[in-house]
């Protein structure tokens, strides 16, 4: 039988394995960018714009990797999302792609997160081009 356990140290090792085979930055070089382009257009662009200034109902994410959360100057975040402190370095992007409602409770997008780890790293990737 398959327990949580043996499930979740599977998973561990697959990742190990698959760090094993590269040199730099781990996650980073986990995530290609290539397929999180496919991941955006499919789960994030309804909602976001990739163009600089250009916002619907969630900001541009136009050099959102690396910045601060809430910095765009003409959309209107929520108090949460605002107060939050974050920056949206690789490891608090992917807290919030998993669930957003769990990592800004009280926060406004409107999304159920990314379950799995291999879409959000490659989406991270993809972000990680925008500038
Ligand atoms: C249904 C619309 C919707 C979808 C789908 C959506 N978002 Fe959002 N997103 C928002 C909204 C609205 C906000 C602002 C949240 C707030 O103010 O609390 C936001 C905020 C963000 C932020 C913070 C930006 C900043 O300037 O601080 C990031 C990063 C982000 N989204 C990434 C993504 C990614 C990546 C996806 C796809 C995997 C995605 N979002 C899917 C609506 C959406």
């Amino acid at each position: 039988m398959l327990t949580l356990k043996s499930m979740l140290s599977a998973g561990a090792f697959g990742l190990l394995a698959l760090g094993g085979t590269l040199h730099t930055d781990a996650a980073r070089a986990a995530g290609d960018a290539k397929v999180g382009a496919r991941v955006y257009a499919e789960n994030c662009a309804e909602c976001h714009s990739t163009k600089e200034g250009k916002n619907k109902k969630g900001p541009s994410l136009f050099q959102g990797f690396g910045r601060k959360a809430g910095a765009v100057g003409d959309f209107a975040y929520s108090d949460a999302l605002k107060a939050s402190g974050k920056s949206w370095t690789e490891a608090e992007l992917d807290a919030y792609l998993t669930l957003p409602k769990k990592a800004i409770p009280g926060g406004k997008m409107k999304f159920d997160g990314l379950p799995e780890a291999k879409d959000r790293a490659d989406v991270i990737a993809y972000l990680a081009t925008l500038k």
